[in-house]
């Protein structure tokens, strides 16, 4: 730093002088360097100057993977479990216990807690809007009714924990939940239990 001197401003605040040095190159040199950078930054991917659209790779690779996700499922069909695996877990209490929690968490939202039915219908009466044997609650909660705010749940959720749901679902039959949602569907007897 022997070449460099001091500049001191004119002005004077009650005996506070001022310095009007200039800032260290490398200072400027980050400042300027980030400006640049910034505008060629936002040039090239915000207004697509560069010929690489970001928006058309995102879907590409969107489409690629959702078919790579198809490709799998087709492989693997989901396999629904038999009838009476699922009658017979409507009697027993760990199943029914496994699927009530999965419930909470999952369902309840839109079936409410005691599945009274909210957005979703009562699933504790006798109605059905896509038929009321366990095979048909286990089609229903696979692939849901995307049409109608079902979410398909074949996929999102473990097979064992399907299966529990759909088990649970036929323990609470005939339960009389408070505030119910008025019966949707047609009536169905349900299964007997073996
Ligand atoms: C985002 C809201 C929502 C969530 C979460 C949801 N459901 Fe549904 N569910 C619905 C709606 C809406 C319907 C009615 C579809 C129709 O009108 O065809 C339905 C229908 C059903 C039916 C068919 C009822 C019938 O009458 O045939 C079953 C069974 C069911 N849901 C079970 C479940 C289970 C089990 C879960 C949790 C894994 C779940 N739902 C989570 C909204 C939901």
């Amino acid at each position: 730093m022997a070449d460099y001197e001091d500049k001191l401003l004119d002005h004077d605040l009650d005996g506070i002088r001022e310095y009007d040095n200039p800032l260290p190159g490398w200072l400027m040199g980050i400042l300027w360097g980030a400006l640049i950078f910034s505008i060629l930054y936002l040039g090239y991917y915000a207004l697509s100057f560069g010929t690489d659209d970001g928006v058309a790779e995102y879907r590409a690779d969107t489409i690629a993977q959702r078919a790579e996700v198809q490709a799998y499922f087709d492989k693997n069909p989901l396999e629904p479990p038999a009838a009476e695996d699922l009658l017979g877990g409507a009697k027993t209490a760990e199943i029914i216990a496994k699927g009530k929690e999965r419930f909470i968490k999952t369902c309840a939202s839109c079936h409410g807690e005691a599945a009274q039915g909210l957005i979703g219908p009562n699933l504790t009466d006798d109605r059905w809007l896509h038929g009321g044997q366990v095979l048909q609650i286990f089609n229903t909660i696979a692939k849901g009714v995307p049409a109608k705010g079902m979410p398909p749940w074949g996929r999102a959720l473990p097979p064992d924990e399907l299966a529990a749901l759909v088990s649970f679902i036929r323990s609470i039959q005939g339960s009389t939940p408070p505030d119910p949602k008025p019966p949707e569907g047609v009536a169905v007897l349900p299964e007997p239990l073996p």
